[in-house]
């Protein structure tokens, strides 16, 4: 018979009472069960070192507090009923289990790679994105998602840009603040990950080492982070890569000065999958005993599929190595989250196998998958030839996303993936009459003449290519982040048949498209947009909807100039193009700006900023207004990005030469003009030296609006701050 503890509590005060009394019941062992996160029997297969170990078993005796789990839906919520039923039921304390997977953009219904949907700046749909998903999976028992990824990410070399925001704090803090809130409507516990700095890895190499300046930790790598803790997350997840040599699993100061202390952070700290026993191979711990050892000691809850924790720890505290209170606290923070989770009132309130056929993958959700993928595409090129208005138009659809459902990209574990809408398909809806041939896979020609004829005999060619959704996301750099080859060989031998061409890229990172733009006649940069992919790419194609997608990374002119982004900070020798000068910051054989930087993104309509006002002088502590006026100077409704930028012009330490403080996306009327206000804190205005300090210094500073980052996209006013 189990444990009885306390149930239907409301407030802390009440909840941490009843863990005081939990905790006296334990022991060791138990605790340091509560520690420790298991895969599931049924996907040891996929890569476990623990393929020998009896789940049931270990359940039963209190030795698991939680576990990851994947698999088709309605097995899945009968799996987690049962391994459920027996820690509730058959551990002595009966203490029910989280149940946690990568929802990082959808389970059943797949939305856009978040990658894609930052490039929205639509926070609403994005949370409403998050919250969907989270109830998808949590109908069919899961209780934690290992998400938002909040890695900030320069480096499209890196497979994982795809899981994020992109290059910007800014926009990466309101995303984070998105995500969390709909993870937290929807009830799930969100993890915040990876921390810290993983989105830097050396040469864009996944799980590469990291080099970052303070400067750059606190005023850009942290900020997603502190935005996802204010906005209730729950549980960190600890990154794999070190920072000044030390592995961040084993990262005291990150995860005790900085996560705690600095940012507030009162939830879990989850490592990585199997980080623990990675610490003996980035050679900072001899043994399993010393990798538990520092890691726990560095500040680490939950060990993610390792099982030392629960091998050492009881040992460790009876030796007096380990503090009791320490691991206390630790199964306090997973106490705690079970409590506010409702799991110790009801630990199957998540399973709802009555709801997993209407609710998952409904019309509903789906609907809400293809308006964020419209938002999300990004319209880069456009002469005219967008968008396809007249429906008698013959279109000859060919490379390899023609008609492939693989527009989902990476980490997702949907089963309805074949139920993707495809290019074809939603071309077809939209009244066209297409003939679709691939003529190329990903990486190999297949039939290229028949795709030529098929593009000589029609009015238009659409050709989708990129990368598929194997090849982005973990473990997935690329040192060449191009289109692969063969199709490009496809490319140019339907360009040469003379007909008005639109390239659709599709790709899970930001593409060197500097040679591919000039051979076409539009191009639009689809990333992965999900279940509705092809539905949403054929609407923006029609004009059905009209593109507002602006980039949340740059799109790099050439590999060479990696890293790219937009808010750097000035040099001493900025570089002059009219000065002749020689001595300047600057490629011998290329741009310094990217080919797209961020923000930019092209509309069928046109749009342009009327009023720009802002007072001269604010005194310190007081607000900026800013007020500006945007009209539409054309006859095409549609959406725009107002973007804001700021620039403190001298300060004590070099500041970037432009940093994004607020955008708003609006919708405007043919020839409507909106005036929007803009207020900028001291939060917006100050930044911290390298020491971790906050300042916000008195000055001037440059603001700076406009519908792109690129600076001649922008008008700049100047204001003089405090004294
Ligand atoms: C490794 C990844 O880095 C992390 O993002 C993910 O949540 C875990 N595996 C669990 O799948």
């Amino acid at each position: 018979m189990a444990f009885r503890y306390r149930r239907g509590l409301k407030t802390d005060e009440e909840i941490n009472e009843a863990i005081d009394e939990i905790l006296s019941q334990m022991t060791l062992e138990e605790k340091s069960g509560q520690l420790c996160q298991s895969v599931g029997a049924e996907i040891v297969a996929i890569g476990s070192t623990k393929i020998h170990e009896d789940i049931d078993e270990l359940i039963r005796a209190g030795r698991i507090g939680s576990m990851i789990q994947v698999d088709e839906p309605k097995t899945m919520a009968r799996r987690i009923r049962r391994y459920q039923r027996l820690a509730v039921e058959e551990s002595r304390l009966g203490i029910p289990l989280i149940f946690a997977q990568d929802v990082i953009h959808g389970y059943e219904t797949v939305f856009p790679i978040p990658l894609a949907w930052s490039c929205s700046f639509n926070m609403d749909l994005i949370r409403k994105a998050v919250e969907i998903s989270g109830q998808e999976a949590g109908r069919c028992g899961i209780s934690m998602a290992f998400s938002p990824m909040l890695d900030i990410a320069r480096d499209p070399r890196w497979g994982r840009v795809s899981e994020g925001a992109g290059e910007d704090p800014h926009l990466g803090s309101e995303i984070a603040k998105a995500q969390v809130e709909g993870f937290n409507d929807a009830g799930l516990l969100c993890c915040l990950k990876h921390f810290v700095g993983y989105g830097a890895a050396e040469g864009g190499r996944d799980y590469n080492t990291t080099e970052i300046t303070d400067t750059s930790l606190y005023n850009t790598y942290l900020k997603p982070f502190k935005a996802g803790i204010d906005a209730g997350a729950g549980a960190v997840m600890s990154a794999f890569n070190c920072l000044n040599g030390i592995p961040m699993t084993a990262n005291r100061h990150m995860l005790k000065d900085i996560l705690r202390d600095m940012l507030g952070f009162k939830g879990i700290v989850i490592t990585d999958y199997s980080a623990v026993m990675e610490l003996m191979q980035h050679c900072v711990a001899a043994d399993e005993r010393e990798a538990a050892l520092k890691a726990f000691d560095a500040g680490v809850d939950i060990e993610m599929t390792d099982s030392y924790f629960r091998q050492y720890l009881p040992q460790m505290v009876r030796d007096g190595v380990v503090p009791q209170d320490a691991l206390d606290e630790s199964v306090r923070r997973v106490l705690y989250a079970k409590y506010r989770l409702g799991l110790m009132d009801d630990p199957y309130r998540f399973i709802r196998e009555d709801e997993i056929d209407s609710f998952i993958f409904c019309a509903d959700n789906r609907r809400i998958s293809r308006e964020l993928a419209e938002e999300s595409i990004v319209l880069l090129e456009n002469d005219g030839a967008l968008p396809l208005t007249d429906r008698r138009l013959s279109v000859a659809l060919v490379g390899p996303f023609s008609d492939s459902t693989d527009l989902c990209g990476c980490w997702q574990f949907s089963h309805r993936r074949e139920e993707t809408v495809t290019i074809r398909q939603g071309l077809e809806e939209e009244g066209f009459s297409v003939t679709a041939v691939p003529g190329t896979d990903v990486f190999d020609e297949v039939d290229i003449p028949s795709a030529v004829s098929a593009a000589r005999q029609s009015d238009v060619v659409i050709v989708a290519l990129g990368e598929s959704s194997v090849i982005s996301g973990e473990a997935c750099s690329r040192q060449s982040v191009t289109i692969p080859d063969a199709q490009l060989r496809l490319l140019d031998a339907v360009v040469a048949e003379g007909k008005p061409v639109v390239l659709v890229a599709l790709s899970g990172r930001p593409l060197v498209l500097t040679d591919v733009r000039n051979k076409v006649n539009a191009l639009v940069a689809a990333f992965a947009p999900g279940s509705e992919g092809g539905r949403a790419i054929a609407r923006i194609i029609s004009g059905a909807v009209n593109p507002s997608g602006h980039l949340s990374m740059s799109f790099p002119y050439s590999v060479g100039q990696i890293p790219v982004h937009y808010d750097e900070l000035p040099t001493g020798r900025p570089y002059v193009p009219s000065s002749g000068e020689h001595f300047q910051s600057r490629y011998l054989d290329g741009p310094n700006a990217p080919l797209y930087p961020f923000g930019y993104g092209l509309s069928y309509s046109s749009f342009r900023l009327k009023e720009f006002e802002i007072d001269g002088h604010v005194a310190k502590g007081d607000v900026v207004k800013v007020s500006v006026t945007v009209e539409n100077v054309s006859d095409v409704a549609g959406k725009t990005l107002v973007q804001l930028y700021v620039r403190d012009t001298v300060a004590s330490i070099s500041r970037p030469v432009k940093e994004l403080r607020g955008f708003r996306k609006v919708s405007l009327a043919p020839h409507e003009s909106l005036t929007l206000d803009f207020e900028l804190s001291e939060q917006e205005l100050g930044f911290f030296l390298p020491d971790g300090t906050w300042t916000v210094e008195d000055g001037d500073f440059d603001v700076s609006i406009g519908f792109s980052s690129d600076d001649g996209c922008l008008s700049t006013r100047t204001f003089h701050y405090g004294a």
